[in-house]
C-alpha cells in the first residue's frame, strides 16, 4: 500500500463513518472542500469481515461483511464532474469486485467479473477511477456471489452533488435493506437455495435503515429535508408512505423529475433510488412511515417526530426542480426495437427440469448463470444484443412471469416511455425499471457508452439463477 492510503482511509471515515451512518437520520454531512471541476476525490475501501449492532442492545452484535469496518459502507461523496478514485482492497475470504450502480462510467471500471475485469482475489487490490458525469444518488456493491456478499452487508451510498446544489436544511441518506436474522441476531445461511431463487428471492425478516433496526427519527419544526432513499436489499421491494407529512418526489435513480407529490407511495425495487423533499410541520407532530408493498404485510418502518428548535430556514418556496443531467435524448421514432422477455420462476412450465440445472429464470429463453466462471473478460458472457454506438434503441420489455422483477441495465440511463402500453407523462430517466407480473414496458436510450454491459434482474437470487444477460455497444 502506498503512503496516502492511511490518510485517504481517514478521509473516507470522516465523510461516512464519523458522520454517524447510525439510526435514522444522518447528521449534516461534511461540507465539500472547495474543489474545481475535474478534481480527483480519492478513497480507500477495504472489504473485510466485521460486527455491527444491527438490532441493538440487549441483542448481540451481528457478524457482517463491511467496507472499512462500517456497515453499511462509508458514504462516498463527490461533486458532479469530479473524478472518483477508489483503491479497493479485498480482505474477505472470497474474491470480490465493486460495481458503481447507476454511474455512467468507462466499461473497464464497471466492476463486473468475467466481463469487465478479473475478480479481485483475497488479499488483492484494484483501483477504480472514473469521472462522475451525473449528479444524484447512487450506490456501490460487489458484483460477484452477489446474494451472499450483499446479503452479508457489502454496500454503501455514493452521492454526487450538483455543481450548485439547491438549498435544503438537511441532506439525509437512508440505505434501506434487510437481513434474515436468527434469534441470536446472526445472519442465517441458506444463500443460493433454489426455493428463494424461484420465488420472490431472499427477503429478510429484519428491515434496516442505514444498517440498524430504526428507532424514532426527529425532524425539526418547519425544516425541509432532502431524503435520499437507496434500496440495497437483496430482494425486498418497498412502497413507503409518509402519512400526512408532505413528501415530494425530486429524482429517481439519481435523475431529476418534475417535482410531484409522493402521496401515492414511493416504490423502490432492489437497486432503485428516490430523492424526496420532506417538509416537517409544527412541534409535536408525529408521522409513521409505513411500507405496504406486499399485500397483507404492511408494517411500520419508522416514526418521525417533529420536535425542537426550528432550523434557520435556508430552504423556502416551491419544491426545487433539480438541474438535469447531461443525458443524450433518444429518438424513439424510427429507432431499432429490441425485445427482452423474462420467463421462468415458480408456477411456470418446465420449472422442475430448469431448477435441477440451477436455473430458474430466462431472458429470451436463455438462462445465464455462473457469473465470472471464466475469470477473464469475454468468456462467461457472450452478448445477447449488439448495439451501434450513437444510435437510439427501444427495448420492449415483457415480464412473462408471476413475479415482479426490477430490471437493471449497466452503462446507460434510459427513459421509461410506457408501462403496459400506457405512455408515461414524465418518461423518467432510470437505470432500473420494476415490472410487475405480466407487465410490459418500453424503455429508450442512446447507445453512447461503448463496451459490454450487464442487463439483469436486481433481485440477486433471480440474477444468479439465470435472469441475466448482456449487451455490447460498439
Ligand atoms: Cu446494482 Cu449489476 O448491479
Ligand atoms: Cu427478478
Amino acid at each position: 500500500m502506498v503512503a496516502w492510503t492511511r490518510r485517504r482511509f481517514l478521509q473516507a471515515g470522516a465523510a461516512g463513518l464519523g458522520a454517524g451512518l447510525g439510526t435514522g437520520l444522518v447528521p449534516p454531512l461534511m461540507p465539500l472542500s472547495a474543489a474545481s471541476a475535474g478534481a480527483v476525490r480519492e478513497f480507500t475501501l477495504v472489504a473485510q469481515p466485521g460486527r455491527a449492532p444491527v438490532v441493538g442492545a440487549p441483542h448481540p452484535e451481528t457478524a457482517v461483511w463491511t467496507y472499512n469496518g462500517a456497515f453499511p459502507g462509508p458514504l462516498l461523496r463527490a461533486r458532479q464532474g469530479e473524478t472518483l478514485r477508489v483503491n479497493f482492497v479485498n480482505r474477505l475470504p472470497d474474491p470480490s469486485t465493486i460495481h458503481w450502480h447507476g454511474i455512467r462510467l468507462p466499461n473497464a471500471m464497471d466492476g463486473v467479473p468475467g466481463l469487465t475485469q478479473p475478480p479481485v482475489p483475497p488479499g488483492g487490490e484494484f483501483r477504480y477511477e472514473f469521472r462522475l458525469p451525473d449528479a444524484g444518488t447512487y450506490w456501490y456493491h460487489p458484483h460477484l456471489d452477489s446474494s451472499r456478499q450483499l446479503g452479508r452487508g457489502l454496500y454503501g451510498a455514493l452521492i454526487v452533488d450538483e455543481a450548485a446544489p439547491p438549498a435544503f436544511d438537511r441532506d439525509v441518506v437512508w440505505v434501506l435493506s434487510d437481513f434474515v436474522l436468527g434469534a441470536d441476531a446472526s445472519i442465517a445461511g441458506g444463500f443460493g437455495n433454489m426455493f428463494d431463487a424461484a420465488h420472490a428471492g431472499r427477503i429478510g425478516n429484519t428491515v434496516m435503515i442505514n444498517g440498524r433496526v430504526p428507532a424514532e427519527v426527529t425532524l425539526r419544526p418547519g425544516e425541509r429535508v432532502r431524503l435520499r432513499l437507496v434500496n440495497a436489499a437483496n430482494a425486498r421491494i418497498f412502497r413507503l408512505r409518509f402519512g400526512r407529512l408532505p413528501a415530494t418526489l425530486l429524482a429517481l435513480d439519481g435523475h431529476p423529475v418534475e417535482p410531484v407529490s409522493a402521496g401515492e407511495g414511493v416504490v423502490l425495487g432492489p437497486g432503485m433510488r428516490a430523492d424526496l423533499l420532506l417538509e416537517a410541520g409544527a412541534d409535536g407532530e408525529r408521522h409513521t412511515v409505513v411500507d405496504d408493498y406486499y399485500r397483507g404485510r404492511a408494517y411500520r418502518l419508522v416514526d418521525l417526530a417533529v420536535a425542537g428548535a426550528s432550523p434557520i430556514a435556508r430552504a423556502q418556496g416551491a419544491p426545487p426542480r433539480l438541474p438535469d443531467n447531461p443525458l443524450a435524448e433518444p429518438v424513439p421514432e424510427g429507432a431499432e426495437r429490441l425485445k427482452l422477455v423474462m420467463g421462468g420462476g415458480a408456477m411456470s412450465p418446465g420449472m422442475r427440469e430448469a431448477m435441477r440445472a440451477g436455473a430458474a429464470w430466462t431472458i429470451n429463453g436463455k438462462a445465464q448463470t455462473g457469473h465470472a466462471a471464466g475469470g477473464h473478460a469475454g468468456h462467461a458472457h457472450a452478448p445477447m444484443y449488439r448495439l451501434r454506438l450513437g444510435r437510439s434503441y427501444v427495448f420492449e420489455v415483457h415480464n412473462d412471469t408471476r413475479w415482479p422483477h426490477p430490471l437493471h441495465i449497466h452503462g446507460v440511463a434510459f427513459r421509461v416511455l410506457s408501462m403496459n402500453g400506457r405512455p408515461l407523462a414524465q418518461r423518467p430517466w432510470r437505470d432500473t425499471v420494476l415490472l410487475e407480473p405480466e407487465m410490459r414496458a418500453e424503455i429508450a436510450f442512446v447507445a453512447d457508452n461503448p463496451g459490454d454491459w450487464m442487463i439483469h434482474c436486481h433481485i440477486l437470487e433471480h440474477q444468479e439463477a439465470g435472469l441475466m444477460t448482456s449487451m455490447r455497444i460498439e
